[in-house]
């Protein structure tokens, strides 16, 4: 399964043979995914007191509906109505039981067919932009941009992030971004000259996993790099939903892992004025210099003293 995520080239087949591939999915890549789910809803957390009126949750694709059970588990919405769409009927029932284990007083309906609901909804997709056919791209373009608040979380890669932050473009006059850029503005990564860039990140993995007898087999049979989580992600709310204004427009938000040279960190970021990068220098900030070379999640630091002219762009 993990291998048809990996060569995929924007179309899969349904691949949910039985409850057992659902069970083993759920328990290890969809752990992965939970991680991602975590990462960017703690960024976001400060901008939950200033949502309004969103009660229902659509979970698009849902699969084994990772994303509704890290939302619910961190958000807490009081009683919940989830609505589940995916095209295999058994992921949907899958994640209904799995949903509900998690969260008592949800009240989980089961899509056959796409409705967009009338009520304020939050719109979660999670790991599909690899695998849809147009005709599925642009009715969930369609639902995104009936929604209130969308959550959209990808895997890192470049197909996947790109065709993130077209959706992106799409909503940009309905919808006001909060994250992870700085900025209203149309996305650097789609400016002409930047097609081999693509905005994504990497976020935290449990400490435990590290110490982890299950996870070191899954690594190792699965030959995936457990110290890396790489995601793309998108936040998007309607205004009349928010009331919040995004702060740090000044700052440039570090992508992907700068490379660290001897004396100097070659960086690429994102600001208002689309994508920069350079090589910073580190005897011009050692903190500045070790913000680069081992960046947290979502590390953004002041444009006036990231790029300095002598820095030569790259
Ligand atoms: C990689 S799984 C991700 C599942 C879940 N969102 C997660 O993050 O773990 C992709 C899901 O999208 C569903 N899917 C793919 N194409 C679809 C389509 N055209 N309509 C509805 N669901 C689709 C698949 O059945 C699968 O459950």
């Amino acid at each position: 399964m993990r291998q048809g995520f990996l060569d995929t080239d924007g179309h899969l087949p349904d691949y949910w043979h039985d409850e057992r591939w659902l069970s083993a999915y759920d328990q290890t890549l969809a752990q992965r995914i939970r991680w991602k789910w975590l990462a960017v809803l703690e960024t976001l957390a400060p901008r939950w007191p200033r949502l309004h009126g969103v009660t229902s949750i659509v979970d698009w694709g849902c699969g084994t509906g990772i994303a509704t059970r890290s939302f619910l588990g961190s958000v807490g919405l009081p009683k919940p109505k989830v609505f589940l769409f995916d095209r295999s009927s058994g992921a949907m029932r899958f994640a209904a039981g799995a949903i509900q284990k998690e969260c008592r007083e949800a009240d989980v309906v089961l899509l056959k067919t796409m409705q967009i609901p009338a009520e304020p909804f939050v719109l979660l997709v999670s790991h599909v932009l690899s695998e849809l056919d147009d005709r599925s791209f642009e009715e969930l373009k369609k639902l995104a941009a009936a929604a209130a608040l969308v959550l959209w979380v990808e895997p890192g890669r470049s197909l996947e992030s790109r065709r993130l932050s077209r959706v992106r473009e799409a909503l940009l006059e309905s919808h006001h971004i909060l994250g992870p850029c700085r900025h209203q503005k149309s996305c650097g990564a789609l400016q002409p000259g930047r097609e081999n860039d693509w905005c994504h990140f990497f976020a935290p993995v449990p400490r435990e996993v590290h110490q982890s007898a299950f996870w070191r087999e899954f690594s190792k049979r699965m030959k995936v790099d457990l110290r890396s989580l790489p995601v793309a992600w998108l936040a998007v709310v309607k205004p009349q939903n928010y009331t919040g204004v995004e702060p740090h427009q000044d700052e440039a938000l570090i992508l992907s892992r700068p490379r660290v040279f001897k004396g100097y960190c070659r960086w690429l970021g994102c600001t208002s004025a689309g994508l920069r990068s350079g090589d910073f220098q580190k005897k011009h900030d050692k903190t500045i210099f070790e913000a680069l070379s081992e960046p947290e999640f979502m590390t953004a630091l002041p444009q006036n003293q990231l790029i300095r002219n002598d820095d030569a762009p790259v």
